[in-house]
């Protein structure tokens, strides 16, 4: 079983974002909020992200671990799926979820602004509600992290909240709704680019105002990137009503 973690070498770095201390309850939380709907979320996402069996996947922010033990089974035997959190407890709660589940996947602490992997290892790197849940120096330093551990051709998938269009919403939304929903995932297309990701797509979930955002890691150097014709394009496409 390859379920672990690296707790007592991690640092406990204080940071915003550290949600350690909903990890007994996160799992009743998200279905709670999702309306009985996760499994078609989390199903969904990884639809979206396009891991092939032998794929190498990272989770930065994984919670109690739920989209790395689904990414796990899709990319098989021969491919890996790690889990990374700041939070020591929600790396905890996850490693004791796949060692429940048997499911062979791995769980570290480690934060996105220091990811602890070499260079161009991974095939795809997936942040799952978790992109807003630090300061914005934290989120850049990440992103340029995410480039770097990626192979070229690797993906990088996003999924989040955007807000409202409408600029009353917008604001209503924004006064009441915390912290979580003061930015929308669409802002980081520009940022995604800056960072050197080429072919940003942003595809509508339906589910709860939620938005994913893809980026291709193309490194001068690396094989040929492969354009992902098989994504969904259409913004607004209600990917969660299939
Ligand atoms: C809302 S939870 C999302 C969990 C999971 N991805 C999901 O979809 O259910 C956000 C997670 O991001 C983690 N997190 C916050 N800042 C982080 C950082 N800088 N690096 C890694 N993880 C972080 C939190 O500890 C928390 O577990």
């Amino acid at each position: 079983m390859g379920s672990s973690s690296n707790l007592a070498a991690a640092p406990r770095e204080k940071q915003e974002g550290q949600l350690g201390y909903m990890a007994r309850y996160y799992d009743v939380v998200v279905a709670f909020m999702t309306l009985g709907r996760e499994k078609t979320l989390r199903r969904v996402t990884l639809d979206l992200i396009q891991l092939e069996p032998g794929d190498r996947v990272l989770e930065i922010g994984c919670g109690t671990g739920t989209l790395t033990l689904g990414a796990k089974v899709r990319v098989g035997a021969s491919g890996e799926a790690t889990g990374m959190d700041i939070a020591p407890e929600m790396v905890e709660a996850a490693s004791r979820k796949a060692a429940r589940k048997g499911v062979d996947a791995s769980f570290q602490v480690g934060s996105i602004a220091k990811i602890p992997y070499p260079d161009s290892y991974f095939d795809a790197v997936m942040c799952s509600f978790m992109i807003f849940h630090m300061p914005d120096d934290v989120r850049r330093k990440g992103l340029a992290e995410v480039y770097r551990v990626l192979k070229s051709g690797g993906h990088l998938s996003i999924l989040d909240f955007g807000l409202p269009d409408k600029p009353w919403l917008r604001r209503f939304v924004q006064m009441h709704f915390g912290h979580m929903m003061q930015h929308d995932v669409r802002e980081l297309t520009p940022i995604l680019e800056e960072n050197s990701f080429s072919c940003v797509e942003v595809v509508k979930a339906d589910f709860m105002g939620t938005w994913f955002l893809r980026g291709t890691a193309k490194k001068v150097y690396g094989p040929a990137v492969p354009q992902s014709t098989s994504l969904p394009r259409i913004v607004g496409q209600d990917t969660l009503s299939r």
